[in-house]
């Protein structure tokens, strides 16, 4: 049996119930391009929201993490990795999830206890020591020399800037050959982390209150990619056996061994992996300039810009090849990839084509324009960009290898001035026919900003975005409150939202760093959706969100504000739907 397989039959021996992987790009929560832990899907459930599987759940999920982009091509790095997981949702705490850690490791993966080590949450003003969890590993065997007591930084865990949360306790390998010291030591890299059990107590809110979650939830997760590779004993995760057949495959295609061609080969293999898993997603994601489609595109072309170095011919089917490798080694554990097959291998080959028109002469371009210079201005980017499709990163990369910067500030201002021009462009070509659309819809998310902030005041401050759905009829607005509103709740909105409308407050938008946004104390939900620059739109004193736009310059132009509707989305979340009259 392989490690999924061992992983779900004995949590479901305990009492789990395996449920499936959902899709990588969620499906309710347009904040986050995609999955990035297992427990992200789970998040309403961990909030309150009753599971039609019961409290004791167990997967393996499809996760992408693009935080780690640029160190693909190293030893342990993925864009797409799986992770498994189970969780209680309100049903066992800390002592049976650390037991059931200890058991699987020790008695089903066979893990001397010698080889493990333990951090665990030392506390804060407001969370205390977990002592719980020490005594639970200590009365398990684990000696005290091998358990550190770490603070917010390394064992609390939260899921972007806001959300459940709480301390957690990590499980490390001792992965050396060396011999295995007395006192752990966290630092040590010989140390590597194989598990988080997270114990998921309280909910942050994005200016950083804590307040006790309605039931006291344990999420685990543990990266597959990195256990089999400890289990399998190699220090570089694309020589486990995951990677054997399109490593082989890879070596056959470009006639080079994988020693010494490394870095460009893990690229490869991790992006196509991705761009199939992607590809064959549910959502139909298609490569594109914006969101999904943009990263999905990045990658196809940044493997296809290494099959280039190998000195592949890349217009051979090499990519169909590798592609169809993956889907024979996931389709037994992911439905889609064989439903998607032809799906996948088309995306692959026409985005392929594509840029490979285009490749060559923008490669022509670039030995042009950096031949006698330090440096890449942001406007040669942009040209590459908007002509020849080369992704920013793919500049950067390109430049790298010749000692040149590149003005990505320059780029970026370039970026959004163009994306500026074609929206005003498609704002005028609806005024004609369509008339109005767009425009309602820049009121409707104005409107959502303002029901945001006055919710915050009304509710309190924990409520956040989870959701929004805007159309020319409507806005949605989902959110964390774990009452149904009352007549007065709602009319009390309703009034701020008008009065601010009343008072014509002037809607300023800036454009500025990630983290200066974040600083200065803009809204965000998952910060790592963002680009580095980002806009920022600010509504006198009433709000202030990273946000794309578009919205009205003034709040007096929104109309009258109405809630139609107050329900249920699921435990712990309310839906409004409101109308501008
Ligand atoms: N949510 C935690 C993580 O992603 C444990 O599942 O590490």
């Amino acid at each position: 049996m392989n490690l999924k397989d061992l992983y779900i039959h004995f949590f479901v021996s305990k009492g789990h119930i395996q449920i499936p992987s959902a899709p990588i790009v969620p499906e309710n929560d347009p904040s986050v391009l995609f999955n990035t832990a297992g427990m992200q899907p789970l998040i309403p459930y961990l909030m309150g929201a009753e599971h039609p599987y019961g409290k004791r759940l167990c997967d393996y999920q499809k996760c992408v993490r693009l935080t780690d982009l640029d160190s693909i091509g190293d030893t342990t790095h993925h864009t797409f990795f799986e992770m498994l997981g189970n969780w209680s949702l309100g049903d066992y705490f800390k002592k049976e999830s650390i037991e059931y850690s200890f058991e699987f490791l020790t008695k089903v993966l066979e893990i001397p206890i010698e080889r493990l080590a333990i951090t665990v949450y030392e506390g804060d003003e407001k969370i205390p020591r977990d002592e719980v969890s020490a005594n639970t590993w200590k009365s398990l065997g684990i000696p005290t020399s091998r358990i550190a007591y770490l603070g917010r930084e390394h064992n609390f865990w939260i899921p972007g800037s806001s959300g459940p949360c709480g301390g957690d306790t990590e499980i490390f390998y001792w992965r050396s050959k060396d011999d295995i010291p007395e006192y752990f030591d966290p630092e040590d890299e010989r140390w590597v982390e194989i598990w988080n059990n997270v114990f998921m107590e309280y909910y942050q809110t994005e200016d950083g209150m804590v307040t006790e979650l309605a039931q006291k939830n344990v999420d685990t997760g543990m990266g597959l990619e990195r256990v089999v590779a400890v289990l399998e004993g190699v220090d570089d995760n694309y020589l486990t056996s995951v990677w054997e057949k399109p490593r082989k495959l890879l070596e056959e295609l470009s006639h080079l061994p994988y020693e010494g061609n490394e870095e460009s080969m893990r690229i490869i293999m991790d992006h196509i992996r991705t761009s199939v898993m992607i590809a064959a997603d549910p959502a139909g994601i298609k490569p594109s300039n914006t969101d999904q489609g943009y990263i999905l595109r990045r990658l196809i072309r940044r493997a296809i810009r290494h099959a280039r170095k190998l000195g592949m011919d890349v217009l051979s089917d090499w990519d169909t090849q590798l592609a169809n490798t993956f889907i024979d080694l996931y389709q037994d554990y992911y439905v889609e990839l064989k439903q998607n097959r032809d799906v996948v291998l088309n995306v692959l080959k026409q985005e392929k084509e594509k840029f490979n028109r285009t490749l060559e002469k923008g490669l022509k371009v670039f030995e042009k324009v950096s031949t006698n210079t330090d440096s890449i201005d942001g406007e040669t980017a942009f040209h590459l960009y908007d002509t020849f499709g080369f992704p920013i990163e793919l500049t950067k990369e390109v430049a790298a290898e010749k000692n040149l910067k590149v003005d990505e500030e320059g780029f970026h201002k370039m970026f959004q001035e163009h994306q500026e021009k074609s929206r005003t462009a498609s704002v005028g070509k609806f005024k004609g026919g369509l008339s109005g659309n767009t425009e309602i819809e820049t009121r409707y998310h104005t409107a959502t900003h303002l029901l945001n902030a006055a919710l915050k005041k009304v509710i309190g401050p924990s409520v956040h975005q989870m959701g929004s759905n805007i159309t020319e009829e409507r806005l949605r607005f989902d959110f964390p409150c774990d009452h149904k509103l009352t007549e007065e709740e709602k009319s009390e909105v309703e009034n701020l939202v008008n009065t601010w409308i009343e008072e014509g407050i002037p809607v300023t938008k800036e454009t500025m760093e990630k983290n200066t946004a974040i600083q200065s104390g803009a809204e965000c939900m998952f910060i790592e959706k963002y680009p580095d620059m980002v806009t920022v739109y600010t509504i006198g004193d009433v709000s202030k969100e990273l946000c794309g736009g578009p919205h009205v310059q003034n709040t007096s132009e929104l109309g009258h504000f109405k809630i139609t509707k107050e329900e249920a989305s699921s435990a712990g979340v309310r839906r409004i739907k409101a109308i501008l009259e």
